[in-house]
């Protein structure tokens, strides 16, 4: 039921199962500041978390970095062309070493040197060689050059991250012991497999910063009852009375018909439009009437401000017009959103709502609230 915060300050769990009457996730989990703090470890810590695109990188010694709460990672391909991911920490004294390279934009390298003193690593993360004042005795009187330990260059190589792939998307997880990534995904790592995304390449990518929780943003994406209202341009197209919805332990899909004659020349899936959403925060998104892909990053700056990468995936990253026309109703569309959920977000920000009410056609939503309650508790 709906709570309001009347004095009583009483919430309930989020229901176990959808029924006519769910409660959603308490609002404060939405507000509070203490809660993006819990986030960053319980959530961003211990699942699988986009990292990005493989055919960003597709040479040895090509990289990119990816911040994901406070951590800054590199995201590399070694010299025999394995994926691998470590933190951007030197492990002298742990200084950042790599500055910020999206993945638009990757660097190239043949090791990766720190610039505080110098220590330079190889692709596979061993220390590759430290200057000559790291192998004398220098100003120590205690010590003479030929008693300097030499410094073992596995012992003192970077921290390397547990790092994954669905086909071509690339997954990081930074718990010791991470559940495997096919466990988190369940169906979806072998239906995406099937699809040939690796053979799709980045042509557009728009980042911007919302103002609302990046939960709030993730359940709008999640429903589509909104659209009638407030996608009039979009909605033309397709037939919402024939969507269909699958929801799994951390992931959902809505499918949603085109209209015929809606031109579908070859796409990834001729007419059928399909946008997952794969706990925490990540979503691909298939159109159905474009032969591409979509991916969108729902990063949390703070409680109440996220960032997302929306990144387009096409045959081709020069775009046909009708491409261009067709990302520019997308980046519409997004902005429609941003708009919505900046608006529900005020509202949550006023205190007045302990608690909202799920619809039971809102299963997702109630998916991403029961995940996030999970998380916590765990
Ligand atoms: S902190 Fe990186 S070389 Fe010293
Ligand atoms: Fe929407």
């Amino acid at each position: 039921m709906t709570r309001w915060n009347d004095g009583t300050d009483a919430t309930a769990s989020v229901s176990p199962d959808i029924t006519d009457e769910t409660n959603a996730l308490p609002a404060k989990y939405f507000t509070d500041p203490a809660v993006h703090e819990m986030e960053k470890e319980k959530v961003f810590s211990r699942y699988w978390v986009y990292a990005g695109h493989a055919n960003a990188i597709e040479e040895p010694g090509e990289y990119f970095t990816r911040t994901i709460g406070d951590r800054n990672v590199i995201v590399l391909r070694d010299k025999d062309r394995e994926v691998r991911a470590f933190y951007n920490v030197c492990a002298h004294r742990g200084s950042k070493m790599v500055d910020d390279t999206p993945m638009t934009d990757p660097g190239s390298a043949n090791g990766i040197r720190c610039p505080y003193h110098l220590w330079t690593y190889d692709l596979d993360g061993t220390l590759r060689s430290t200057p000559r004042s790291f192998e004398t005795a220098g100003m120590n009187p205690d010590l003479e050059d030929e008693d300097v330990p030499k410094l073992d260059r596995e012992d003192n190589g970077l921290m390397e991250i547990h790092l994954d792939s669905i086909g071509p998307l690339l997954f990081v997880n930074f718990d010791a012991d991470p559940m495997p990534l096919e466990e988190q995904a369940g169906t979806l790592k072998e239906e995406l497999e099937s699809f040939p995304l690796e053979e799709y390449e980045l042509a557009r990518r728009y980042v911007s910063e919302v103002e609302c929780n990046w939960k709030t943003f993730s359940g709008n994406y999640s429903e589509c009852d909104h659209c009638q209202a407030n996608h009039q341009d979009w909605i033309k197209g397709i037939s919402l009375a024939e969507s269909e919805l699958v929801v799994d332990d951390h992931y959902w899909v809505l499918h949603y018909t085109h209209d015929e004659g809606v031109e579908a020349a070859e796409s990834l899936i001729e007419g059928e439009a399909r946008f997952y959403y794969f706990w925490p925060n990540f979503t691909l998104n298939m159109y159905g009437n474009a032969d591409g892909y979509g991916t969108y990053i729902i990063d949390p700056i703070d409680e109440g401000r996220f960032q997302l990468i929306a990144d387009y995936y096409f045959k081709d990253s020069e775009l046909s017009e009708e491409e261009q026309e067709f990302v520019k109703l997308s980046r519409k569309l997004q902005e429609e959103d941003f708009e919505l959920v900046e608006r529900q977000y005020q509202g949550m920000k006023s205190g007045a709502l302990a608690q909202g009410q799920l619809g039971p056609n809102e299963h997702t939503v109630h998916r991403l609230h029961r995940l996030a309650q999970e998380a916590y508790e765990a």
